[in-house]
């Protein structure tokens, strides 16, 4: 039997958290740590199949849980595609295997690609999802949707099926023709100029169009700007079925850290400046976005150090979103009520989860510079190494089974 004695609980009490686990009796002194209930990331690419190179659901699984979290929503812009049943069946597959071989009691639902060509295999796969996923604008992988066509058929089917839609919502056309406008440019901060906050937006008023005409139950990723806020919250009001996430790049780097960052602060949608970033903050605070999805999205230190133009999108994330929030939390920037809605209650209350007996202790008192070398991502680098946080999870509470996160890697 394990004993954690003293550990601080988010209505201010302390509480013991005893584990039987038959291997002998241990007591560990608690003072240091706050119990979270196990965190749920509703948005990771852990690149099953096709790019294992980049992250797997054993690499991937270890840094769930270094992070603090037990379940995870994986997207499918994988190589294939997750968009037909069978290669939906076949990622099951391998997914099952990875996780059991990694030890850990990783849960996950997988969201289901949605792109021109494919909607017949909706129905079949309709009981097995999260989720549609539609990429309205292009990112990593060949997924995309640039179509009003193509877009009410895939809401007509989201609506007679009850299933839910996430958006990655990009303007196309915008994009493409930024592109071409500013081929030639190298500096990477031309990433946020090609990807504008017009594309967003243009993209965020399409969806609210769409979920008007058809009521269906919409999640739109990574809100990055004030503007997509303003259509959000008025959506909101009008009491459509709207849910919005940020990701912790947009809360913790802006553009103008290009500089110091180079492609390891590119992503889609790409970073704003601080005035977008503060309303963002201020959306986090009053409950206009829901969730704070990690956006775990891996590629390789080599990838990222090309030059603008082959450079991939994406950061990974899932294991430094709790330390950055908790961080956060100490400064004063948000409760620990929202933290907890944000990270846990949220999307398990959007996309309707059974309630898991997990618990994440993590050390809000120690504050340390966060280092590549701790990272169990096979990618082994983070945008925000060197900042010094507080809140590391230390450890993880899952069903009488005590995880030591310290001893992972
Ligand atoms: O930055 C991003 N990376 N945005 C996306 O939409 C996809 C993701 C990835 O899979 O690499
Ligand atoms: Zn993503």
């Amino acid at each position: 039997m394990t004993i954690i004695t003293k550990v601080l609980t988010s209505d201010g009490a302390r509480q013991s958290f005893t584990i039987n686990d038959g291997f002998g009796d241990k007591t560990i002194n608690g003072e240091k740590l706050l119990a979270l209930p196990g965190l749920i990331d509703p948005h990771v690419h852990f690149r099953v199949p096709g790019m294992e190179y980049k992250e797997d659901w054993v690499t991937g699984a270890k840094a769930a849980f270094k992070g603090g979290y037990s379940v995870v929503f994986d997207m499918p812009n994988t190589q294939p595609a997750t968009t037909t049943q069978q290669r939906l069946i076949d990622k099951i597959n391998i997914i099952d295997n990875q996780i059991k071989n990694s030890g850990l009691p990783l849960k996950y639902k997988l969201f289901f690609g949605a792109d021109k060509n494919n909607f017949q295999e909706i129905e079949k796969v309709k009981d097995s999802i999260v989720g549609i996923k539609v990429f309205m604008g292009s990112s990593t992988g060949e997924l995309l949707m640039d179509d009003l066509s193509s877009l009410h058929a895939v809401y007509a089917l989201a609506k007679a099926f009850n299933l839910t839609i996430a958006l990655h919502a990009e303007d196309e056309l915008i994009i493409q023709e930024n592109t071409q406008k500013y081929a030639l440019e190298t500096d990477f901060k031309y990433h946020s100029i090609i990807r504008s906050v017009d594309a967003a937006v243009r993209a965020v008023t399409t969806v609210i169009q769409l979920v008007k005409t058809y009521g269906v139950k919409s999640y739109i990723l990574h809100l990055s700007s004030f503007e997509e806020i303003e259509l959000v919250k008025q959506a909101k009001l009008a009491g459509l079925p709207i849910f919005a996430e940020t990701c912790p790049h947009y809360l913790f780097l802006d553009d103008s850290m290009y500089d110091e960052l180079q492609g390891l602060g590119k992503m889609n949608p790409p970073l704003r400046n601080k005035v977008h970033q503060d309303y963002l903050w201020q959306a986090v605070a009053d409950g206009v976005i829901d969730t704070i999805g990690s956006d775990h999205a891996p590629h390789t230190l080599d990838e990222k150090q090309q030059p603008l133009c082959k450079c991939p999108s994406g950061v990974p994330g899932i294991e430094t979103t709790l330390p950055l929030m908790l961080t956060a939390y100490k400064q004063g920037k948000v409760s620990l009520d929202r933290l907890i809605g944000l990270l846990h209650d949220n999307p398990q209350r959007i996309f309707n989860l059974e309630p898991q007996n997990n618990w994440v202790l993590a050390n809000i008192v120690d504050y340390k510079p966060l280092t590549n070398d701790k990272l169990c991502t096979k990618s082994k680098w983070s945008p925000y190494a060197g900042m010094n946080l507080t809140g590391y999870p230390e450890y993880f509470i899952s069903n009488n089974r005590l995880i030591n996160l310290q001893n992972l890697e």
